[in-house]
């Protein structure tokens, strides 16, 4: 399966792609890193792994997001891209952007969904007092970090935590899952059916 990732920084999660993608018989290969801010360092960890990338700044189109997303879709489209996997990618996808890869579109957010939607989720995780939080990999629904729940895993809150230790711990578990979420969809394994993901065989 070829996939499309699509980053805004650091990329630890796209960097786990890639060790992913380099492990014999992994089903999936990534074929481009878009990127919409030209100094993210996961650009040099693809460049590094001999990827192709790609540079959509969404600074060159003020006040057109639709001809910034229709440039991001023209490049994977060229790039022969069947999955797209957002990885700390920043900027909000509109729904026509969503509706062209409808259900060939993922994304990796740092909490139990529906718990937790949107950013500052580990401080929010630990004013709230929960005992377990975690991340989840979904299908893109136009409504921010909503959509089918492909794979999910928990981590306990310790004692001491603050949200860089519970960051750190849940990023961990990220580099993890979102292999293992790719590896489901790229098997054939996750089916979406309405609102859920049915999952064939083990789910883990
Ligand atoms: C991760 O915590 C991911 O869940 C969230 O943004 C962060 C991206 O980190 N969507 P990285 O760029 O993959 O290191």
């Amino acid at each position: 399966l070829k996939l499309g990732v699509l980053i805004s920084g650091r990329g630890s999660n796209l960097q786990a792609l890639i060790d992913a993608c380099a492990a014999p018989g992994f089903p999936a290969e990534i074929a481009l890193v878009l990127s919409n801010k030209a100094d993210a360092f996961g650009l040099e960890r693809a460049a590094k792994a001999g990827i192709a990338t790609a540079v959509v700044n969404h600074r060159d189109y003020p006040g057109d997001k639709p001809a910034f997303e229709a440039a991001m879709d023209a490049a994977l489209r060229e790039a022969g891209v069947e999955l797209v996997c957002l990885a700390g990618f920043m900027r909000l996808l509109s729904p026509w952007f969503v509706g062209q890869w409808h259900n060939a579109l993922i994304n990796i957010h740092p909490s139990l969904l529906p718990s937790f939607k949107g950013l500052d989720t580990h401080e929010r995780a630990l004013a709230t007092g929960v005992r377990f939080h975690g991340c989840t990999v979904h299908y893109v629904r136009p409504e921010m970090d909503e959509g089918p729940i492909i794979a999910q895993a928990a981590v306990p809150v310790l004692p001491g935590d603050d949200a860089h230790s519970l960051a750190d711990r849940i990023l961990e578990s990220e580099h993890k899952l979102y292999p293992h979420a790719v590896r489901l969809i790229a098997e054939g394994r996750a089916q979406v059916d309405g609102d859920l993901v049915r999952i064939d065989g083990p789910i883990l």
